[in-house]
């Protein structure tokens, strides 16, 4: 296999200077990420031990194999929002090996407002249970929820991706063959009780769980009736009467390890594909940050990120000599196989044909797809124009809309316009989504949003006074809102993750993702 080379040098005065940039952006993640992880805060968390009860990512934790990785998505979900007072948006997500056999965890903070759903904590409910569904991934629910937060109850109740529709989803995929688990560690109220009752398995906690669907507070207020929450959706009385949980636990440590048992007898045939001896790039990923720099104006060659990621930087490269600012070709990402585009500039008409038949190679052969995102866009003028962009970029558009293997994107730069499609930007159904920290995502970049409307006010005669405030309000907004945190608070991704810990995550998901079920019927590779 050919092998890619790197003249990044690292002494150089400006790798430094980029990599100095780059650490800025990287410290502000770990900060947040750092931020996100005590959950409600130190009083909170003082409060849910002194009822000895056990902080969320520690149940996780004692729930997992010893040792084994636990890919964390969208950990900065609601970031910014609230005033920053529900941090994860009160419930952590990822996927996790559980007595050998990976699964998807979803798990309420009830640190975190009582581990109410706020819209972005329906949204991460739904994405996680979307995945699970993808890659048939049996849920572990770990619940301790209030269930639906009131003062939103517009934004999660109604709609078809809210309350209703995540127990839609749940029903359907148990009766897919995808395990339905929970484990009753809080309340789970009103709608909330669904989740476990829906479960196909139930584990409930003596004097922690409770499960009813109107609390003592509004059963007292409709019935005049007075009873606590013991007594009236307890686990004894679940357990032993009427069956709605299926064990008891006298522990939270013994609730987790029941679960570990149940996981481990479910027949599952999901195994993880992970060549722990691939062999490593042969470049170091710590460079990345020095490579990139946190400005994207400044171009950088791909190959140099490609080479940091795949194994033993082996690269077979697909039409280098046509269509170069689209780099397509295939390699290995921790032992699986993987076709990579890869954006080297603007698109042009040639290179998006060529990313389409790339996709259509990679489609025949049953190989994974990743997108390496960073895109300004499609070509633009009169030459693109009447060379058929238009029609070229549709090409792509298509290819990727149609691909029947495994998508995998990471925004590791800007993700701008109809760039963002061809790239299977969130649109397209990535199988997983992830951004780097100095990456951008929006419409089109702030200066020319900016230069779209100053013009067209100019040409109305608007007087120079006003055309500055639009200017500065649109760079203003386009600054704000293409930030990886605005988006990621959005779960317009899977998660911001760093450079150093790409391949391993990627690697990961395509493991995840391996046994994905073949449409193997034929499909003829169009030349374009
Ligand atoms: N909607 C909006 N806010 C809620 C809420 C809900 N469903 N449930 C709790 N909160 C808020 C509380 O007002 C409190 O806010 P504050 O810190 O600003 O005072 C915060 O969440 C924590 O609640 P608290 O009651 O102090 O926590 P707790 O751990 O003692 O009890 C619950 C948690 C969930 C058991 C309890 O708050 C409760 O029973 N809530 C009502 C649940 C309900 O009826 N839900 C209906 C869903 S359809």
């Amino acid at each position: 296999m050919p092998v890619l080379s790197s003249s990044t040098a690292p002494n150089s005065e400006q790798f430094q200077t980029r990599q100095a940039a780059f650490d800025i952006a990287l410290n502000r993640l770990r900060t947040q990420q750092a931020q996100v992880s005590e959950g409600g805060g130190e009083k909170q968390r003082e409060r849910h031990i002194s009822r000895g009860k056990i902080p969320v990512r520690d149940r996780i934790d004692m729930l997992l194999d010893p040792g084994a990785p636990f890919l964390e998505l969208s950990a900065l979900a609601a970031w910014g929002l609230y005033d920053n007072k529900v941090p994860a948006a009160g419930i952590v997500a990822g996927i996790g090996v559980i007595s050998g056999v990976p699964c998807m965890i979803i798990a309420n903070d009830p640190t975190v407002m009582g581990g109410t759903f706020y819209a972005e904590t329906v949204k991460k409910h739904f994405r996680a249970q979307e995945i699970a569904q993808q890659q048939r991934l049996p849920i572990v629910y770990l619940v301790d929820s209030g269930g639906a937060n009131l003062a939103q109850q517009d934004l999660v109740f109604p709609d078809k991706e809210h309350f209703g529709g995540a127990f839609y989803q749940q029903c359907r995929m148990s009766a897919s063959g995808i395990p339905q688990l929970a484990a009753v560690f809080g309340p789970a109220t009103a709608g909330g009780a669904y989740i476990p009752a829906l479960s196909d398995e139930v584990i409930m906690v003596k004097g922690h769980g409770h499960i009813f669907l109107g609390g003592p507070p509004l059963v007292k207020a409709a019935t005049k009736e007075e009873i606590d929450a013991e007594s009236l959706g307890g686990a004894e009385l679940h357990t032993f009467e009427t069956g709605v949980s299926d064990h008891i636990a006298y522990s939270e440590a013994e609730a987790l390890g029941k679960m570990r048992d149940i996981v481990a007898n479910l027949n599952s045939p999901k195994n993880l594909s992970v060549t722990e001896n691939a062999a490593p790039p042969r470049f170091d990923m710590a460079e990345i940050g020095g490579i990139i720099g946190d400005d994207l104006k400044v171009p950088y060659d791909i190959h140099e990120i490609i080479a940091r990621l795949v194994d033993d930087s082996e690269f077979q490269s697909f039409k280098a000599d046509y269509g170069s600012t689209l780099v397509c070709g295939f390699a290995k990402i921790m032992g699986n196989p993987v076709a990579i585009l890869a954006n080297n500039g603007v698109l042009f008409p040639e290179s998006a044909v060529k990313g389409a038949h790339f996709i259509e190679l990679a489609d025949q052969r049953q190989i994974p797809l990743l997108f390496l995102q960073n895109i300004t866009g499609f070509m633009i003028g009169i030459e693109a124009e009447r060379g058929g962009i238009a029609k070229h970029s549709a090409k792509l558009v298509y290819a990727v809309s149609n691909a029947r293997v495994p998508k995998l994107t990471l925004i590791c730069g800007g993700s701008y316009g109809a760039g963002n499609y061809g790239m299977c930007g969130r649109g397209f159904c990535p199988d997983f989504l992830f951004t780097w920290p100095t990456s951008r995502t929006a419409v089109m970049g702030g200066e020319t949003a900016a230069g779209v409307m100053t013009d067209l006010q100019r040409s109305k005669g608007a007087p120079e006074e006003k055309i500055a405030q639009t200017e500065k309000g649109i760079l203003d907004q386009f600054t704000e809102q293409s930030d990886p945190y605005y988006s990621t608070a959005r779960l317009w991704d899977d998660g911001v993750i760093e450079p150093e810990q790409t391949r391993t995550v990627l690697g990961f998901c395509l493991a995840v993702t391996a046994d994905f079920e073949r449409d193997r019927s034929k499909r003829p590779v169009y030349r374009m």
